[in-house]
């Protein structure tokens, strides 16, 4: 298939932190995937959504470059997909701009995100917060993407980007392609170690609860021999042992085994032998990441090429779909 035949997928990134094994199992690993699949990717890392939140500086600017590594180290290419970091493409804040303007007050009070982190960060519900989805819609619209992976609590913001992409169209002319959600079919939920029943997430209070993607071996197999399970001590798939099942998940990912054949597997033995199978199988699938991810960010000014590279791949697409949203609009050409 050429190039421009082919369905694009749109995937951004927040770079707040490391990554945890739960963005990686769930999310990364499969997007990464599409580009072996025939689709063209465009995927970056939302540094500006990223202050919706506080940050402090000097931690954005790491996890920024460490997030860029580590998705290369994962095996990302550059030949075949476009990835930048969003604040390097101007065009992302110029659209959320215009279609800041044509979004409802109401629409935007209804996001369930925005309600969950107002009630968090209470201090600190900043405009930025509030429009954050119509940022998020430029992000896809500027590429005409086709599809956009997402994870069950980003749904409602793709919904909204369509909402925004059908309303300009109609309004002016044909402009935006209408993206498609995409809940990968492979995309294993995971949750935290120490509390099963919600999802393995950065800012978790308890670090044990979660496996960044960094974490050595000895920290992985601690934070493993300690999840939280339950009393009968038998390896079984079921709702009501919630931090098995999730352990499970994580073994199924990995290994690519069947719920009945792991059963199978741990039959007669104990958590005791479970727990430490499932960090080694987690420890076998980062080594040789990590160890990339090293050489890599030894490395910056490969780095720093990788990205201005791609910003400028990204912006002659995102500039094209600007300059025929500023005409529509009226803006007077300079
Ligand atoms: N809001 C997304 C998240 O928190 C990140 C994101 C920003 C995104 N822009 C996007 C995801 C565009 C998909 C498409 O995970």
């Amino acid at each position: 298939m050429e190039n421009n035949e082919k369905k694009r997928i749109l995937s951004m990134y927040q770079c707040t932190g490391t990554f945890t094994l739960g963005n990686y199992l769930g999310a990364l690993r499969n997007h990464i995937r599409f580009q072996d699949e025939g689709y063209q990717c465009v995927y970056a890392l939302a540094d500006l959504h990223a202050i919706t939140v506080r940050q402090e500086p000097a931690n954005l600017r790491k996890y920024t470059l460490e997030a860029y590594a580590f998705l290369l180290a994962m095996g990302l290419d550059l030949d075949k997909t476009i990835f930048f970091i969003q604040s390097h493409v101007p065009e992302h804040s110029q659209l959320a701009w215009v279609l800041n303007c044509y979004t409802q007050f109401g629409e935007l009070s209804r996001m369930t995100q925005f309600k969950d982190k107002s009630a968090k960060h209470a201090d600190n519900i900043n405009a930025g917060l509030f429009t954050y989805p119509c940022l998020m819609a430029a992000d896809i619209l500027l590429y005409q993407a086709d599809y956009v992976p997402v994870g069950a609590d980003q749904k409602q913001h793709v919904e909204i980007a369509r909402d925004i992409a059908e309303r300009f169209n109609g309004l002016y002319s044909p402009t935006f392609t209408v993206p498609e959600p995409i809940i990968p079919q492979h995309g294993a939920r995971v949750m935290s170690l120490q509390n099963p029943l919600s999802k393995m997430s950065k800012s978790d209070e308890n670090q044990n609860g979660n496996i960044s993607v960094l974490d050595d071996p000895d920290t992985i197999m601690r934070k493993f021999k300690r999840a939280v399970t339950d009393s009968e001590s038998c390896v079984r798939y079921a709702e009501e042992k919630p931090g098995v099942k999730n352990l499970m998940e994580i073994y199924s990912c990995i290994t690519g085994k069947a719920m009945d054949e792991i059963e199978k597997e741990f039959e007669g033995k104990g958590y005791g032998d479970f727990k430490p199978a499932v960090a080694e199988a987690v420890i076998g699938e980062l080594r040789p990441i990590q160890e990339r991810f090293r050489e890599l960010l030894a490395d910056k000014g490969y780095l720093r090429g990788c990205c201005r590279e791609n910003a400028e791949k990204a912006h002659a697409i995102a500039q094209r779909t600007l300059s025929k949203v500023m005409k529509k609009v009226g803006y007077l050409p300079l």
